[in-house]
Protein backbone atom coordinates (compact mmCIF):
# COMPACT_ATOMS: atom_id res chain seq x y z
CA UNK A 1 0.00 0.00 0.00
CA UNK A 2 1.23 3.66 -0.65
CA UNK A 3 2.28 5.49 2.38
CA UNK A 4 -0.36 6.77 4.10
CA UNK A 5 -0.33 10.58 3.53
CA UNK A 6 2.66 11.89 1.83
CA UNK A 7 1.75 15.46 2.24
CA UNK A 8 3.99 17.71 4.13
CA UNK A 9 2.35 19.65 7.38
CA UNK A 10 1.28 23.28 6.56
CA UNK A 11 0.24 22.11 3.05
CA UNK A 12 -3.56 24.07 2.03
CA UNK A 13 -6.08 22.87 0.21
CA UNK A 14 -9.01 25.06 0.08
CA UNK A 15 -10.14 25.93 3.81
CA UNK A 16 -8.00 23.49 5.12
CA UNK A 17 -4.82 23.46 6.48
CA UNK A 18 -3.18 19.74 6.41
CA UNK A 19 -1.51 19.06 10.08
CA UNK A 20 -0.57 15.17 10.08
CA UNK A 21 -1.84 12.22 7.97
CA UNK A 22 -3.93 9.93 9.79
CA UNK A 23 -4.64 7.02 7.93
CA UNK A 24 -5.84 5.48 4.73
CA UNK A 25 -8.00 4.15 2.42
CA UNK A 26 -8.46 2.29 -0.89
CA UNK A 27 -9.40 5.88 -2.54
CA UNK A 28 -7.15 8.42 -0.86
CA UNK A 29 -4.79 9.64 2.34
CA UNK A 30 -6.82 10.67 5.34
CA UNK A 31 -5.30 13.84 6.89
CA UNK A 32 -5.85 15.41 10.65
CA UNK A 33 -6.78 19.22 8.91
CA UNK A 34 -7.65 22.45 10.38
CA UNK A 35 -10.05 24.49 8.71
CA UNK A 36 -9.02 28.17 8.39
CA UNK A 37 -11.89 29.97 8.73
CA UNK A 38 -13.57 28.22 12.07
CA UNK A 39 -10.47 26.81 13.58
CA UNK A 40 -11.69 23.20 13.79
CA UNK A 41 -10.31 20.26 13.50
CA UNK A 42 -11.61 17.63 10.04
CA UNK A 43 -10.74 15.07 8.22
CA UNK A 44 -9.21 15.64 4.95
CA UNK A 45 -9.38 12.54 2.96
CA UNK A 46 -6.81 13.62 -0.55
CA UNK A 47 -7.07 11.26 -3.76
CA UNK A 48 -4.75 8.76 -3.88
CA UNK A 49 -2.34 10.58 -6.79
CA UNK A 50 -2.16 7.54 -8.76
CA UNK A 51 -5.92 7.20 -9.18
CA UNK A 52 -6.30 10.56 -10.18
CA UNK A 53 -6.25 10.17 -14.23
CA UNK A 54 -8.84 8.11 -14.41
CA UNK A 55 -11.90 10.05 -14.57
CA UNK A 56 -14.05 7.06 -13.60
CA UNK A 57 -12.15 7.34 -10.48
CA UNK A 58 -12.58 11.56 -9.85
CA UNK A 59 -16.09 11.02 -10.62
CA UNK A 60 -16.66 8.58 -7.46
CA UNK A 61 -14.63 10.88 -5.43
CA UNK A 62 -16.83 13.96 -6.30
CA UNK A 63 -20.23 11.65 -5.62
CA UNK A 64 -19.11 11.16 -1.71
CA UNK A 65 -18.43 14.26 -1.38
CA UNK A 66 -22.43 15.38 -2.89
CA UNK A 67 -23.74 12.85 -0.99
CA UNK A 68 -21.96 13.07 2.49
CA UNK A 69 -23.21 16.65 2.38
CA UNK A 70 -26.76 16.12 1.20
CA UNK A 71 -27.34 13.47 3.67
CA UNK A 72 -28.49 14.83 7.13
CA UNK A 73 -28.30 11.97 9.62
CA UNK A 74 -26.21 11.47 12.92
CA UNK A 75 -24.50 8.04 11.44
CA UNK A 76 -23.52 9.79 8.22
CA UNK A 77 -19.89 11.67 8.44
CA UNK A 78 -20.76 15.33 7.46
CA UNK A 79 -18.84 16.60 4.59
CA UNK A 80 -17.73 19.85 5.22
CA UNK A 81 -15.67 21.24 2.21
CA UNK A 82 -14.89 20.00 -1.09
CA UNK A 83 -12.63 20.85 -4.80
CA UNK A 84 -9.89 20.00 -6.85
CA UNK A 85 -6.09 21.48 -6.35
CA UNK A 86 -5.33 23.86 -9.04
CA UNK A 87 -1.84 22.87 -9.10
CA UNK A 88 -1.41 19.16 -9.06
CA UNK A 89 -5.93 18.61 -10.19
CA UNK A 90 -5.97 16.13 -7.18
CA UNK A 91 -9.73 16.26 -5.58
CA UNK A 92 -10.08 16.65 -2.10
CA UNK A 93 -13.05 15.90 0.58
CA UNK A 94 -13.09 17.85 4.10
CA UNK A 95 -15.38 15.45 6.67
CA UNK A 96 -15.97 16.32 10.38
CA UNK A 97 -13.11 14.13 12.23
CA UNK A 98 -14.73 11.32 13.77
CA UNK A 99 -13.66 10.73 17.88
CA UNK A 100 -11.66 7.91 18.36
CA UNK A 101 -9.13 8.62 15.41
CA UNK A 102 -7.56 11.92 16.89
CA UNK A 103 -5.61 10.96 19.77
CA UNK A 104 -2.45 12.51 19.99
CA UNK A 105 -0.84 8.96 20.37
CA UNK A 106 -2.32 7.35 17.50
CA UNK A 107 0.30 8.13 15.18
CA UNK A 108 0.14 7.33 11.40
CA UNK A 109 2.65 4.52 11.74
CA UNK A 110 -0.06 2.90 14.20
CA UNK A 111 -2.76 4.03 11.81
CA UNK A 112 -0.70 1.57 8.79
CA UNK A 113 0.11 -0.81 10.95
CA UNK A 114 -3.58 -1.88 11.75
CA UNK A 115 -4.13 -4.88 9.58
CA UNK A 116 -7.12 -4.27 6.90
CA UNK A 117 -9.42 -6.58 8.71
CA UNK A 118 -8.71 -5.30 12.31
CA UNK A 119 -9.29 -1.46 11.07
CA UNK A 120 -12.08 0.80 9.87
CA UNK A 121 -13.80 -0.17 6.86
CA UNK A 122 -14.75 1.80 4.42
CA UNK A 123 -18.44 1.76 5.78
CA UNK A 124 -17.43 1.97 9.80
CA UNK A 125 -15.74 5.58 9.02
CA UNK A 126 -19.04 6.47 7.35
CA UNK A 127 -21.04 5.63 10.43
CA UNK A 128 -20.44 6.88 13.77
CA UNK A 129 -21.67 3.63 15.75
CA UNK A 130 -21.24 0.85 13.50
CA UNK A 131 -19.42 -1.26 15.56
CA UNK A 132 -21.43 -0.47 18.74
CA UNK A 133 -24.42 -1.30 16.72
CA UNK A 134 -23.44 -4.64 15.22
CA UNK A 135 -22.36 -5.60 18.94
CA UNK A 136 -25.00 -4.53 20.62
CA UNK A 137 -27.17 -6.35 18.59
CA UNK A 138 -25.40 -9.61 18.55
CA UNK A 139 -25.21 -9.82 21.73
CA UNK A 140 -29.17 -8.65 22.05
CA UNK A 141 -29.54 -12.17 20.38
N1 LIG B 1 -14.16 11.54 8.98
C1 LIG B 1 -13.13 10.81 9.44
N2 LIG B 1 -12.61 11.04 10.67
C2 LIG B 1 -11.59 10.31 11.14
N3 LIG B 1 -10.97 9.33 10.45
C3 LIG B 1 -11.42 9.06 9.20
C4 LIG B 1 -12.52 9.77 8.63
N4 LIG B 1 -12.73 9.28 7.39
C5 LIG B 1 -11.84 8.32 7.22
N5 LIG B 1 -11.03 8.18 8.29
C6 LIG B 1 -9.92 7.23 8.45
O1 LIG B 1 -9.35 7.00 7.18
C7 LIG B 1 -9.49 5.64 6.79
C8 LIG B 1 -9.79 5.57 5.31
O2 LIG B 1 -11.03 6.14 5.08
P1 LIG B 1 -11.99 5.59 3.95
O3 LIG B 1 -13.22 6.42 3.96
O4 LIG B 1 -12.13 4.12 4.05
O5 LIG B 1 -11.13 5.94 2.66
P2 LIG B 1 -11.27 5.42 1.18
O6 LIG B 1 -12.48 6.08 0.61
O7 LIG B 1 -10.01 5.88 0.56
O8 LIG B 1 -11.39 3.93 1.23
C9 LIG B 1 -10.58 5.10 7.66
O9 LIG B 1 -10.42 3.73 7.86
C10 LIG B 1 -10.41 5.89 8.94
O10 LIG B 1 -9.38 5.32 9.74
MG1 LIG C 1 -12.08 2.63 2.47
Amino acid sequence: MAPAGSLPSGTVLGDFEIERPLSAGGMGAVYVAVQRSTGKRRALKVMRPELVADERNRRRFVEEARIGSRIDSAHVVEVVGAGVDEATGVPWLAMELLEGHDSPSTSSAEARSRSPSSSTSTTSSRTRSAGRTTSASSTAI
